[in-house]
């Protein structure tokens, strides 16, 4: 079975094909350099740039394997939560493809694609422990199946990439910063003292990292030394020496520890509520953050559970995700029609699919 997956629910346009389970190809153009130059997402020119690439990468990615479009046999679609304009492009997309081939649509979440990721890598297992923390999005999910996520908890405020992201901002490292706060804070030990963890004084699985933000926004208006004069570009970045240079490693890696810290609390927190667990799986652009990986591979050693992080290409936007998704949903019987509706952030995403095995609509 062949399933091509397209993702532009961001700023990434990605198609992919996987094949019985296993990727065959995959093609990706992200708009990051684009967007920098605003310091963040401008979703108008977003919906532009998907427009003008998606033709091209999907021309690419049958010619570099080999296929041909009447060879595909389910076509999924990331059709949200994200950006409506950005979303719309592939949904239309995926629509044209879908009437001209007859394979069925496949219209698939996007967070849960970003949690069954790693199946293509390794085998899941289930129940499992989800932890889902990307640029627009932190939630934890019992994952009974690949087609059944109950969600646990998720942000009040902002999304932990966001809150790296305004972090960065604030010390003016490029847009998206996430990386570099990383890289910079493997070079100290982290004051834990020095900022506080989010929402942690609760019984509540709900995150917040607005307050975290704002204690280092504090910070550093009070020590002007921890911010570049303008915007750092990767060679300034390398740049930086001496005592400025420790200060910053220092004040990066008390925050991405806050934040590390903050979901280590909540997810063992969850783990106990829903006790039958064997398996962690963390996914997103933040499952790439080095602290983050190593506290949440502790934690699960700790409670004798597998830690599932995926490789760092698979933790980012990407269309092999939206395939895997999608193939697992077509191998249990569903589909939807071309009244398939994109989903902006904020809003469920419904169940409204079809199933041939049961034929209903759920
Ligand atoms: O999952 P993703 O590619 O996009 C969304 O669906 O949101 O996640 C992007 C987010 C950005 O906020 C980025 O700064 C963050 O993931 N990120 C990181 C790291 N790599 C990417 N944050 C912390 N440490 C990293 N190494
Ligand atoms: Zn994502």
């Amino acid at each position: 079975m062949l399933t091509l997956g397209i993702e532009t629910s961001c700023d990434e346009s990605a198609v992919a094909l996987v094949k019985d389970g296993r990727l065959v190809g995959e093609k990706l153009a992200t708009q990051i350099d684009v967007h920098a130059l605003f310091g963040g997402v401008v979703p108008e020119i977003a919906s532009r740039e998907h427009l003008r690439v998606l033709p091209r990468l999907f021309k690419e990615l049958l010619n570099e394997t080999g296929y041909s479009s009447g060879d595909i046999d389910n076509i999924a679609v990331a059709r949200g939560p994200g950006l409506l304009g950005s979303l719309l492009v592939g949904v239309s997309f995926a629509k044209g493809l879908s009437l001209s081939t007859g394979a069925p649509l496949i219209g698939v979440n996007h967070l849960w694609a970003h949690l069954l990721a790693p199946g293509l890598a390794e085998e899941l297992t289930f129940p499992a422990l989800g932890l889902l923390v990307s640029g627009g999005h932190t939630h934890t999910y019992l994952i009974k199946s690949p087609t059944e996520f109950e969600l646990l908890g998720r942000t009040l405020d902002d999304a932990a990439g966001e809150a790296f992201d305004k972090v960065a901002k604030l010390m003016n490292f490029p847009y998206p910063g996430g990386r570099y706060i990383d890289e910079l804070a493997q070079e100290s030990e982290p004051d834990t003292k020095l900022f506080p963890r989010g929402y942690i004084e609760n019984t509540s699985l709900d995150f917040s990292f607005s307050g975290m933000k704002t204690a280092v926004a504090y910070y550093i208006a009070k020590h002007p030394e921890l911010v570049f004069d303008e915007m750092a570009d990767p060679a300034a970045i390398a740049a930086l020496t001496g005592e400025r240079r420790e200060a910053m490693c220092r004040v990066c890696a008390s925050f991405n520890w806050s934040v590390a810290d903050t979901l280590r609390i909540k997810v063992e927190r969850a783990l106990k509520q829903v006790r039958r667990v064997d398996r962690i799986i963390v996914a997103g652009g933040v499952a790439a953050n080095s602290m983050v990986r190593e506290t949440m591979g502790r934690l699960a050693s700790n409670k004798g559970l597998k830690a599932t992080l995926p490789k760092l290409s698979l933790c980012t936007d990407n269309g092999a995700m939206i395939a895997y998704a999608g193939s697992l949903l077509a191998e249990a019987g569903y589909s939807h029609d071309l009244g398939l509706e994109a989903i902006p952030r904020g809003h469920v995403i419904p169940l409204d699919w079809k199933n041939n095995k049961t034929n209903s609509a759920e």
